[in-house]
């Protein structure tokens, strides 16, 4: 199947495409009709569909992957697509959300399952069933979630990625100071941006629409510590487990001005603070590369508060 990009004006194409933006017009008779915007990952294209119906209007909203047949015209220099045939795009189409959105580099089935074999070594049983009661509690959100609204790991998949690559990174200082609890890096990893999931509402496609409401009065920190709260008491766990899994979570953003209201008075908090930074400016960092030409310097990177230099050294 082509991408936007491989089309010519003039030719008639089966294609998969997101709708990127859908809104109902009206137009010079009068009539109703949905004009869209299309994607996939090399472009976009305008489409219409002039036989507006409640229901069409209902079922091609933004975000909603399609399988679309029509004539490519060309309109004020744009590519448009003269739809012919239209339908929502099923699983047995076989078309891959990731080839639409920008993705996590790996399959989130497989994150998932990576993540789940760190939490099996966790050896002290209360941590290991708060931790996994979360895991398997928010697995179906888990699978699409982004860490972030517009920051690092705002992509499909990026939660998974983001907690995937603090463990391995945690686990290769832990060999190195080993005086660190395992137990508490691990769980601290998985869980410091887990209520993250209740923070912000996303998609399928995981793209964050809003904050929700309690993400705004309150917080992923705060949400994360009723979430220990609610289950330590639930399984009955000890009450220093508790506090440390929830220290771990209130200290990660590491000062006051950060959203941290105490800073990190473990070791085991020390670490999944840098933790977090590396993961993030690492992404943030690699994003910025794959845009900017070789010996050139990016355009300032927000997140990261300055410019960044691409080399072309190997
Ligand atoms: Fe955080
Ligand atoms: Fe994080």
């Amino acid at each position: 199947m082509k991408t936007i990009k491989e089309l010519s004006v003039g030719e008639t194409t089966d294609i998969f495409l997101l709708i990127k933006h859908a809104e109902c017009k009206v137009g010079s008779t009068n009539k109703k009709y949905i004009d869209l915007v299309l994607c996939d990952q090399t472009g976009e294209m305008n489409a219409k569909i002039w036989d507006h119906t409640p229901e069409a209007e209902q079922m091609y909203q933004a975000n909603v992957l399609i399988k679309a047949r029509g004539v490519v015209k060309e309109w004020n220099g744009q590519p448009q697509l003269n739809i012919d045939k239209l339908r929502v795009a099923v699983e047995a189409d076989g078309c891959k959300i990731e080839n639409f959105v920008p993705s996590a580099p790996f399959e989130s089935a497989f994150m998932y399952e990576e993540i789940v074999s760190f939490a099996n070594r966790i050896r002290n049983t209360d941590i290991q069933t708060i931790v996994m009661r979360l895991l398997l509690d928010n697995k179906e959100k888990l699978m699409y979630y982004p860490a972030a609204q517009k920051n690092h790991h705002s992509i499909r998949g990026g939660w998974l990625y983001h907690i995937y690559t603090m463990l391995r990174s945690g686990e290769k200082l832990c060999e190195i100071y080993t005086f660190l609890n395992t137990d508490l890096v691990f769980a601290g990893v998985i869980l410091h941006d887990m209520a993250k999931l209740e923070e912000m509402n996303a998609n399928a496609l995981g793209i964050v629409s809003e904050y929700s409401i309690e993400g705004q009065l309150l917080g992923h920190i705060i949400q994360g510590i009723n979430m220990v709260d609610r289950i330590g008491r639930d399984i009955k766990a000890d009450k220093e487990v508790i506090l440390l899994l929830q220290h771990l979570i209130l200290s990660h953003h590491y000062k006051g001005e950060w959203g941290s209201p105490k800073v990190p008075m473990i070791p085991e908090a020390e670490l999944l603070h840098h933790l977090d930074v590396i993961d993030a400016n690492m992404f943030d960092f690699k994003k910025a590369m794959e845009s900017t030409d070789v010996n050139q310097m990016s355009e300032k990177i927000w997140t990261l508060q300055r410019k960044v230099y691409r080399t072309d050294l190997n």
